[in-house]
């Protein structure tokens, strides 16, 4: 009998409340994690640099200062930042600011750095169940990634950071010379297997 009940329940309110919640936003965003103090866990970088492989916890700054410490002879080649294609990308993504996070814009430039240090990295990055960690920290401009999936993945780092690109291509706003409004960028953008990517400000 409760649980008839609490089925009614679900099948006439259920979809009720999902529409009423989703006017303007995807299906996925309305289940997305954003991280939070509780949900944030160390990201692991795998992969191998040079000859020698590895799996660091960090963020690709951490991780990059650490691996050069190790191995201070490898030279790590730079990589053409190539466009990619499409692949799995929800478009458009979600600009700063977005409903319910109160999430701050960071200054454009920290957050293009993060993207070269992913891109060039190319390496895999393993995040745990539905969980958030951030991937690139600099000068208080971060580069989160957010697990919804009830298992861990493994995306790789170059295709995380052309999700960044996309959010500074699409979300910048500001100039390169008129103080104070410099460029600043920030937002979140969604793949259709269950992840997103953040970014914002934050402090490191
Ligand atoms: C790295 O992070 C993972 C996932 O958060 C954690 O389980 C593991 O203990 C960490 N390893 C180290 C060496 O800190």
């Amino acid at each position: 009998m409760h649980r008839l009940a609490l089925a009614l329940f679900v099948a006439f309110l259920l979809p009720f409340t999902l529409v009423l919640s989703a006017p303007s936003q995807s299906t996925s965003s309305l289940l997305a994690l954003g991280p939070t103090d509780e949900n944030t866990v160390p990201a692991t970088f795998i992969g191998s640099y040079g000859d020698h492989e590895y799996a660091l916890n960090g963020t690709v700054e951490q991780v990059l200062a650490q691996l050069k410490e190790l191995h201070p002879e490898v030279e790590l080649k730079k990589r053409e930042v190539t466009s990619r294609a499409v692949l799995n990308k929800e478009m458009p993504p979600l600009c700063i600011p977005i409903r319910g996070w109160n999430w701050a814009t960071a200054y454009m430039p920290d957050i293009q750095a993060g993207v070269v240090y992913l891109d060039n990295l190319n390496t895999r990055i393993n995040i745990g169940p539905t969980s958030c960690s951030r991937i690139s920290c600099s000068w208080n401009g971060a580069i989160y990634l957010c697990n919804d999936n009830p298992y861990s993945i493994q995306p790789a780092s170059p295709y995380l950071a052309s999700y960044a690109q996309d959010l500074i291509n699409i979300c910048t706003t500001g100039s390169d010379d008129h103080y104070p409004d410099y460029k600043r960028t920030g937002g979140q953008e969604f793949d259709t297997d269950g992840y997103n990517i953040i970014v914002r400000e934050d402090s490191c």
